[in-house]
């Protein structure tokens, strides 16, 4: 096991890169500070431009010699340096671009004079084009040709999510997944979709601005090894905590099919991905069948599985307790 393995790391990503010199992150995820006045307790989200851009480069590079020869890097990025990122992943550091995704959230913030911003940008490079991690299995959605024509013709497995992923909205003050000591905390479901398509069980997961923790724990919960490092002391032993008290999803096939508070988190970002309501499952057997075995999978069940009654059951308890949240409907786009 790496030196560095399941350990948030307080300092500067930079200089502790810089000390390791052999490869050891099968994926890193980035989230740095988006130069547009955050207010960390540490970190200064206000430099000038030039500056900003000369120190995205080096820690852009500083994760580059640390990521594996098959290994995958996503950054998450703003509008106003994402054309950067691109310049400096592909035309200095050589590394190719898979997809450039965009996070499309709900709740963004109201703007009264142009188009109120709603996005993130998620650039996805790999080092190598024609050799890394890609598992499409436990990454399918449904398709509208099963939840919305019932079209005898969809892939029973379903399909590859789109690169614009509208399904997550935004960690909210009123979530309960929101630690509430942290300014920007991404959701645990767009990291678990990046982790899952992108790493092994088994694999290490880098996050060099790992904030309140967020791929750490969705890393730990899917059983992947951790990497954070962080600059703050103080969200470094806030999340240190968080991880402490996320428990692990159980081990590939043990374990009887009883929900734990993980198995519930599982359930509900399926849910959410999947946009198929409560009502559209209770109505369809097939639905239902092709919802449970996705379940099954993601929760790596091969013995004791969920049946499609104990889904259906929980799905309710969480609906009537109010813990399933509000369904992002699917819209029909025209231009
Ligand atoms: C956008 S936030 C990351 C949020 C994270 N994705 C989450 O879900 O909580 C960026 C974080 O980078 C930290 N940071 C800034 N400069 C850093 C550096 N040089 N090394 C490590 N962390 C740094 C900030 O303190 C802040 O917590």
């Amino acid at each position: 096991m790496h030196e560095l393995a399941n350990k948030i790391k307080c300092g500067d990503c930079i200089k502790i890169l810089a000390k390791t010199s052999e490869p050891f992150a099968d994926l890193i995820f980035a989230d740095p500070p988006f130069n547009i006045g955050y207010e960390y307790d540490k970190y200064d989200d206000r430099v000038a431009k030039d500056e900003y851009v000369k120190w995205t480069k080096k820690w852009m590079s500083a994760c580059v010699q640390v990521l594996k020869p098959n290994g995958s890097f996503y950054v998450a990025i703003g509008d106003e340096y994402v054309a950067n990122v691109k310049l400096i992943a592909e035309d200095e550091l050589k590394l190719h671009m898979r997809n450039w995704i965009i996070w499309h959230y709900t709740f963004g913030q109201q703007a009264k004079t142009k188009f109120a911003r709603a996005h993130t940008h998620i650039l996805y490079f790999v080092k190598d084009k024609d050799n890394f991690i890609f598992n499409d299995s436990v990454s399918r959605v449904f398709s509208d040709r099963q939840t919305i024509y019932n079209d005898k013709r969809a892939n029973p497995d379903g399909k590859l999510p789109d690169d614009v992923w509208n399904e997550f909205p935004r960690v909210c003050g009123t979530f309960e997944e929101r630690t509430g000591w942290h300014p920007c905390q991404m959701p645990e479901s767009v990291l678990a979709r990046i982790i899952r398509a992108s790493s092994d069980p088994g694999q290490l997961v880098l996050d060099p601005f790992s904030g309140s923790g967020t791929t750490c724990v969705v890393a730990h919960k899917l059983n992947r090894f951790y990497t954070g490092i962080e600059i703050s002391g103080e969200y470094t032993k806030a999340s240190r905590t968080r991880i402490n008290k996320s428990e692990s999803l159980p081990v590939e096939g043990e374990g009887p099919a009883e929900w734990n508070s993980h198995l519930k988190v599982e359930l509900k970002w399926l849910y959410h991905e999947n946009k198929v309501s409560t009502e559209q499952l209770d109505d369809s057997p097939y639905l239902l069948a092709l919802f449970t075995s996705k379940f099954n999978q993601r929760a790596g069940r091969k013995t004791h599985m969920f049946t499609p009654e104990n889904i259906r059951k929980k799905l309710r308890q969480l609906r009537k307790s109010g813990k399933l949240g509000p369904m992002v409907r699917k819209t029909t786009q025209s231009r």
